[in-house]
């Protein structure tokens, strides 16, 4: 296929996030309920998981459900989450072949508990795999995610294991719910929305944005390989000045995007 390739492994991102947005649109333009375009958009999560995969990308986020979607008619929650235990039921031999690892971030005491243990007999499944993490933000707020994590913190300073004056950027870092894994460096939105909608607040600080007006679920493998071509365009500077610090010869381009990355993960 033409759209393969195009980009060398070295500029690929570790972590790609994406916000899976316009389906309720997509169903629209074509007289259909919301709920199609909900469906349809899985067939775009099946090819874009495949071929991160295939690509040797280590993190896909994807953002499925958000805590803020609670506001939304209850048919089309409850449709949401059905869509998730049922696509899980499906997909999960596929995911057994492809040596993903799966995870969920958000606040999943709140869902059904028979949707929270479908999710964990997945997660259990896939625990010894060893490729791409495929992790689904499902019931998921930025801000809640740093408010549990400062929650966690405050609870080892009550325990007097840490003082108030000695909290770092880390401790913080270090609770949230992907404090193990590398910072997400390409975040994709699409449907042409311009906004975070409460994802990954803390973790997207230096995440090189891109935002495409195809909806969800026309995302196909060749929009994936767009993206990544423009992540490989773009200069990533972390705050500092590349070009002066090349000229100088004291540092290479790529010192300096390993210092900030150790930096911003520590
Ligand atoms: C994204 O599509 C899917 C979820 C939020 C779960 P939308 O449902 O937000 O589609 P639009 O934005 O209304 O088109
Ligand atoms: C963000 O999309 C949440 C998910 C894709 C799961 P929304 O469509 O809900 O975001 P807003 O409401 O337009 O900001
Ligand atoms: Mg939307």
């Amino acid at each position: 296929m033409p759209e393969r390739n195009n980009t060398p492994a070295a500029m690929l991102p570790k972590h790609i996030a994406i916000i899976m947005d316009g389906n309720g649109r997509w169903a629209k333009q074509r007289g259909q309920v919301r709920m199609a375009g909900h469906r349809a958009g899985i067939e775009s999560v099946r090819r874009v998981v495949q071929r991160a995969a295939e690509k040797g990308i280590e993190v896909l986020t994807l953002f499925a459900f958000g805590q803020e979607n609670w506001r939304r008619p209850k048919q089309e929650i409850s449709y949401l989450h059905s869509l998730l235990f049922s696509a899980l039921q499906r997909e999960l031999a596929k995911l057994m072949e492809n040596n993903i690892r799966l995870r969920f971030i958000g606040d999943l005491a709140a869902l059904q508990p028979k949707l929270q243990q479908q999710l964990q007999m997945a997660v259990e499944k896939t625990h010894h795999n060893t490729g791409m993490w495929l992790v689904i933000a499902f019931n998921y707020s930025g801000q809640w995610d740093i408010t549990e994590a400062t929650r966690k913190v405050a609870v080892e300073v009550q325990a007097g294991h840490l003082s108030a004056q000695s909290i770092t950027q880390a401790h913080i870092a270090n609770q949230l719910s992907t404090a193990d894994l590398p910072l997400p460096d390409l975040f994709i939105r699409t449907s042409g929305e311009y906004r975070l909608s409460n994802f990954l607040l803390w973790q997207l600080a230096y995440a090189e944005l891109y935002f495409t007006p195809i909806y969800w679920p026309d995302f196909t493998e060749a929009d994936l390989e767009k993206a990544l071509a423009a992540f490989a365009q773009r200069e990533r500077r972390f705050g500092a000045i590349n070009d002066i610090a090349r000229e100088a010869g004291t540092l290479q381009k790529e010192d300096i995007i390993i210092e900030a990355i150790n930096y911003l993960e520590s």
